[in-house]
Order: structure tokens, then sequence, then C-alpha cells
């Protein structure tokens, strides 16, 4: 995973360069780097630990300015998060500097031949070796020495390269792992996503798979690192704003990010229906496709997974049409005989998940369509798509998801909508009350929100448990699963997400007094199960929470505690607010444990490696 900023040009100061650094810590931040290029030699400075930290270490050099620079923040993949194993790395003469976001899986037999040459190495990582390698084919140019090394690794890496005795040039190159050019006056950025250089510039290149940069202050040159020969490239304006990627006085991106829900609701139903009709205009010209397609799958990983697992259920109960879902690390290896019919739905935040790309590519090549549901438009995903569904989201900088899982219900659903009523897989009658009832979200989602102190005080209350059970069923079962990772993830209590009507089947055995038993029981076709399930568990002396419906006095009698969400007359809207409620919950249960809530320990918020 890991973050990776460069610079060439006029000159920056390290602190203006740091800032942008921070906003790549949501790629990893267990340690961190700069060189630069300082009165023609290279300094070094890197350290275990964050951005801030290394930003204290360098206090009185914060001023410096810079004319050549890379800095790195990492999420360790071999060796441990210290300062060797840190980027960024350099060759013996501590002339040659680079940092990686990859993994390179030949480094072993790379590292071995250089070894074989006398070079040393002081870290653990596959990247030191990369560095040697440049080192040890460079004659008169770096450009080229980067060339014939890059020729000689496998696996996925993108980097930032520079040497002290080619001051003015920085290299970048992307195979696999995203890399970004941002276009300045005077001065040129490479970055592993937009929010790094947003401060400076909003005209960007993407970086193709596959390519090299030469930078240097006034001019930007890419190459195709097979053919070796120079390629056009297009420059976009993001649309970003530095403040969309800013905590905008909130403790926590996470709690920002959760109440930005009901304005991003209202964004997707605005752009997404009129006239009380579903449209997506990016659609259109694969309608027929559509029409005609036989399978639906859905791949994708973690949060994403949950989203479209409640959509299945959602598409299933109400049209003739079903589909198949699995997690991206799983569906990449399955022998599925696709075909061309075949539609794969690819969910994604980052749109720069590994095994989504991957399953994404698996796909692709048996001939399916691929359709990306992803936050980021500029990402892999959506590129390598042959249709895609903005989420409309906004940037997500907390490692949690939460605004870009409702958002991607949100999608989905009203994707599915679209997609039953162009295959006249659901009635006009159903298609309409579905789509008024959907309407309604923003204001559900607000009202949850308001209720966020009750929550509070109950996560007050469950903060002691040593673990968690997440029971749910039915269009709620992935709900339970979401409750489940969020918990986990940020306040790092063991907690399980479970079908309730599996619990009988083993994981009952775990309920006793030191077990908190949360229950998403609101109202539905299987409330009455749900009821039995929490009895059950209560008989085993669980602590129960149970999300319940206004007005339902039986499972508020049976719970421990209880969160209570508005009565729906849609069901299905159950899902989004229930999410609210566990999200609020994690944060607050974290929050009292004293927890890194925006940054958990070993995640990072985009999982570019397998
Ligand atoms: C959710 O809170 C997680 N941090 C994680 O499960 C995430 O949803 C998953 O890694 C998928 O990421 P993506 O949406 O960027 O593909």
């Amino acid at each position: 995973m890991c973050g990776i900023l460069g610079y060439v040009g006029k000159g920056r100061p390290f602190r203006d360069l740091l800032g942008g650094l921070t906003r790549l810590e949501y790629r990893g931040y267990d340690s961190c780097g700069i060189a630069a290029i300082k009165n023609d030699k290279l300094f070094l400075k890197k350290r275990s630990g964050k951005v801030n930290q290394l930003k204290k270490d360098l206090s009185k050099s914060l001023k410096t300015v810079s004319s050549l620079c890379i800095l790195h923040t990492r999420w360790a993949t071999h060796g441990k998060p210290n300062r060797a194993n840190a980027h960024p790395h350099i060759n013996r003469e501590s002339n040659l500097s680079l940092v990686h976001n990859g993994i390179i899986e030949n480094f072993l037999s790379l590292k071995k031949e250089l070894l074989a040459k006398g070079y040393k190495f002081s870290s653990e990582t596959d990247s030191e070796v990369i560095v040697n390698l440049i080192d040890s084919l460079y004659t008169s140019s770096l450009e080229e020495a980067v060339l014939k090394a890059i020729a000689k690794l496998k696996g996925s890496f993108a980097l930032g390269v520079i040497s002290s005795s080619e001051p003015n040039k920085l290299i970048a190159v992307r195979k696999s792992s995203p890399l970004i050019i941002g276009l300045g006056k005077n001065e040129n950025f490479i970055a592993s996503d937009v929010p790094a250089i947003l401060s400076f510039t909003k005209r960007i290149i993407y970086l193709k798979d596959g390519q090299m940069a030469m930078l240097n202050k006034g001019s930007v040159r890419i190459c195709d690192i097979k053919t070796k020969r120079k390629v056009a490239y297009k420059i976009d304006t993001v649309k970003i704003k530095l403040e969309d990627a800013q905590k905008k006085g909130y403790t926590h991106f996470m709690l920002k990010e959760m109440f930005e829900q009901p304005a991003i609701s209202t964004k997707i139903l605005s752009s997404y229906s009129k006239n009380q009709k579903v449209h997506f205009s990016g659609l259109k010209g694969c309608e027929t496709f559509l029409k005609q397609s036989k399978k639906v799958y859905i791949s994708a990983c973690g949060t994403a997974y949950h989203a479209g697992y409640v959509a299945k259920y959602f598409l299933e109960k109400h049209s003739s049409l079903n589909l198949e879902i699995d997690t991206s690390s799983e569906f990449r290896y399955r022998q599925i005989e696709m075909g061309k019919n075949s539609l794969l739905i690819a969910i994604s935040q980052s749109g720069e998940t590994a095994d989504t790309l991957a399953a994404v590519r698996q796909a692709k090549k048996q001939g399916a369509k691929i359709l990306s549901v992803c936050n980021v438009v500029g990402s892999s995903l959506v590129k390598e798509s042959d249709f895609a569904i903005p989420t409309l989201a906004g940037p997500e900088i907390g490692v949690a998801s939460t605004k870009a899982y409702s958002a991607q219900l949100l999608c989905l659903f009203l994707f599915f909508l679209y997609f039953a009523k162009l295959k006249g897989a659901i009635k006009n009658k159903e298609y309409q009350g579905l789509l008024k009832s959907l309407k309604k979200l923003p204001s559900l989602q607000r009202k949850i929100l308001a209720g966020g102190k009750d929550i509070r005080r109950i996560a007050k209350a469950f903060s002691k448990f040593g673990s968690f059970l997440f029971l749910g069923r039915g269009i709620n079962y992935p709900s339970a699963l979401e409750g489940a990772l969020k918990l986990k993830e940020i306040s790092y209590i063991p907690a399980e997400g479970y079908a309730a009507g599996e619990m009988k089947h083993g994981p009952i055995a775990l309920i006793d007094e030191y077990r908190a038993v949360v229950c998403i029981a609101v109202n539905d076709n299987l409330h009455e199960k749900m009821l039995s399930n929490i009895q059950e568990a209560k008989a085993r002396k669980g602590k129960i929470l149970a999300i319940i419906s206004k007005g339902d006095k039986q499972a508020s009698n049976l719970a421990y505690k209880s969160i209570v969400i508005p009565k729906v007359d849609n069901t299905d809207l159950n899902p989004f607010l229930a999410a609210i409620c566990l999200q609020l919950f994690a944060y607050y249960v974290a929050k009292n444990l004293g927890c890194e809530i925006d940054q958990p320990r070993n995640l990072a918020k985009s999982v570019t490696v397998e």
C-alpha cells in the first residue's frame, strides 16, 4: 500500500511537502521519511511512526526549501515498521534514493545477485533491492538505469527515484500501483493520490499502467516502459476541493464522514433520479447489453462487499432476477465460466483494491462486461471498467468506511431498480413505490444522527465487554457483518457478525454474561425470528443490545439496552438506518477506549497489495 509524494521545481519548503504527505497517511502510517537534494547532496530523514512525528524531528528544517524531493508513508509488507525499513531507501554511496509502493515478488533472487556483487543491505524490504539494482545499472543516465532495472522486476510497483548526480530530475514509474502527476507552474509533482497535491495544483495526469515519466520543473515526458517510446498524455482538472479532505471542525474524519451521509444521499437521489424514474447518464450506451445480460456477479472487499450483499437481497426481493456475490479475494481464484453475456459489478470506495482489480481483470478475460460502483472517478477500477456509477460521496479519509458504504448501498439500490425495469423484471407500481420511499432516506438518516447522544451513552455501557456477537437476518444479515467489522477495526474488540439463524449451529457456545450480543431486530418479515434469537441469547446470559424500530416494546423489554430507529413502511431502508447506528456505536466504543479512530493499527485505507 503506502503513499508516495515527489517534487521537482522552483523550490518548496519541507513543511508544505510534509503537509501533502499527511494526506496520504490513509494509505499506511507505520513509518515515513523524506529524501531531498540539499547543497548537491542527498539529505535523508526517516523514522517509524507518523508524519507528525517526522515533522517534530525536522522542526528546525521545516523551512528548508527543496527543489527535488521524494517522500513516503508506509504500510509494512516486508519487514517490521522500524527506521531501517522506512522509505526512502538509498544506495551505498548515498547519491540515489527511491520510494516504492507495491510488492516485488522476485526480490530475493535479485538480492542474492546483488549481494554476490558486493552490495550491502540495511533493511528487510523488497524496495531496497530496487535502489541497489538501479545503482548497479547506473552509468550516466538515471532514466536508462531505471528502465533497465524495472525490466528485471516482477510484481507491482509505483516508484519515485532521484539522484544527486542529476539534481533536476524526478523519475516516476507505474506498474499495477497507482501514481499520478501534478502539473504546477515551474514545478511538478508525483503522488499516489490526488489529495496529496491538492494544495499545489489541480492539473493532473493519470499515469497509465506500464508507463514511466521523466519530470523536471518545466516539463513532463512520458514513455511506455516496454517500447521505451514517448507517449501522449491527457491533462485532467480535478474538481475535488482541499476542504473536502479536511476535518471541518470534527474531532475525527470518521465522525465528519458519518454526518455527511444525509447530504450525500440527497446528492445521489437528485443526480440519479428524475421525474419518478432512475436514470444513469453514464449507462446510456450499454442498455442493450444490460437488457440481454444473462448472469450478474458482484465482487468487492470488506465494507464494499457488505454493501453488495445488502443490495443482492434488495434485487432478489423486488424482481425476478438474482445474482452471485463473492469477496474479490475469493472471486479472482474461482473457476467461473462467465461468458459474454455476464455482468460483473465491482464495488469499491478507492477503486485501487488489488483483489477487486484482479477479479475485474479475470472477468474481462472471460468476456464479461464490468460495471464499477466506485467513489474515486480517476481510479484504476473506473478506468478499467466498461461502465461506471460514481458514488458521489467525496473523499473518504477515515480508514473505517462509513459514508462510502451508504452511498454504495443507495447507488446499488437505484441501479437495481433501473436494471430490473430495463429487463421487465419488476412491476411498475413496485418500482415507483420503492423509488418514492428511497427519497425519504436523507431525513431518516438525519434523525438517527440527531440521536447520536443516546448511542454515545449506550456505547459507554458496552465498552467494557471483551467480545461481541452481531446478529441479523435477511437483508440485515450483511448489516450485522458490517457492524462487527466497524467495531473490530477501530476498537480492536473481537467481534463476529453472524446470520442469526446460524447462531445455534456453533456461536451460541460463546454466549455467557461476558459476551455482548448486538441484535438487529428491526420491523420486517423476520422480526419474530429475531425475537426468538434474542430470547435464546438472553437465556444464556448474553448482554443484548437491540437495534429496534420505534414502538417495539417486545424487543425493548427483552434487551439490556436498545437503539431505536424510526419505523419505516419500506423495510429496505432499515439497513441504511442500522448502519448509521452501528457506525456511531463503534465510533463511541473506540473513543471510550482511547483508540486511534481514523488510523487504526495495522490497517490502511486502500489495500493495493494482494
Ligand atoms: C472498511 O471499513 C474497511 N476499511 C475495508 O473493509 C474496505 O471497505 C475494503 O478494504 C475495501 O476497500 P475499497 O472499497 O476501497 O475497495
